[in-house]
């Protein structure tokens, strides 16, 4: 039988898994099953510079605008992100997979930026020049996800292209999708 599911404002909680229901590798093989678009987070402030690779990324609400990003605690950005509070989403455009691949290593911060031109939107996280989309936000809530924060954003500015082809991630390679126009 299903155990209770419990609930609150803040949080619902499944009970834990059947640990023995299938291994971290099924998971991860199941996951890479899930086609997702590929953003580089950047973030500047008071706890520097940094950014890295993320596809876990998704649209929250469009009443507040707010996203959510899924970040590791052991990634070495993860410090200068939550210090600083701020952060932007861009979502590469096809052709952008070394910038991705640059961002997701073990690339020293400086080596990551002076790959691509970027600028700044409202928060003074690094806005990419060519990116399809730029979400500027500043994270309003941090909720326990096991190895990941989820970092809950409200959106401030958006930057976007009117061209440009979109780079999904999916079973473990880059693809393009083309645009409608
Ligand atoms: C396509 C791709 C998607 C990724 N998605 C995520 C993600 O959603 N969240 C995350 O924390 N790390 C993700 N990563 C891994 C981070 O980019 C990586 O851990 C980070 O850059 C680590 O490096 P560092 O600890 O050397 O800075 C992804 C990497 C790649 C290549």
């Amino acid at each position: 039988m299903q155990g209770q599911l419990s609930m609150s404002a803040e949080s619902i909680e499944w009970p834990a898994a059947d640990p023995h229901a299938f291994s971290k590798t099924e998971f991860r093989d199941a996951m890479a099953r899930l086609g997702a678009a590929v953003n580089i987070i950047t973030t500047q402030g008071a706890a520097g510079l940094a950014g890295f690779t993320a596809s876990a990324v998704c649209s929250v609400s469009d009443e507040p605008p707010t996203l959510l990003v899924c970040l590791n605690r052991a990634a070495s950005v993860y410090s200068a992100v939550t210090a600083n509070g701020v952060l932007c989403v861009n979502t590469l455009a096809a052709g952008q997979e070394q910038l991705s691949q640059l961002f997701g290593g073990k690339t020293p911060v400086a080596e990551r930026f002076a790959a691509a031109g970027w600028s700044e939107l409202k928060t003074g996280a690094p806005a990419l020049h060519d990116a399809l989309v730029s979400f500027d936000c500043r994270i309003t809530r941090v909720a326990d996800g096991g190895t990941h924060d989820i970092l809950i954003c409200a959106v401030e500015a958006i930057r976007r292209r009117g061209d440009g082809h979109g780079l999904i991630y999916f079973d473990r390679a880059y693809h393009h999708a083309r645009g409608a126009a």
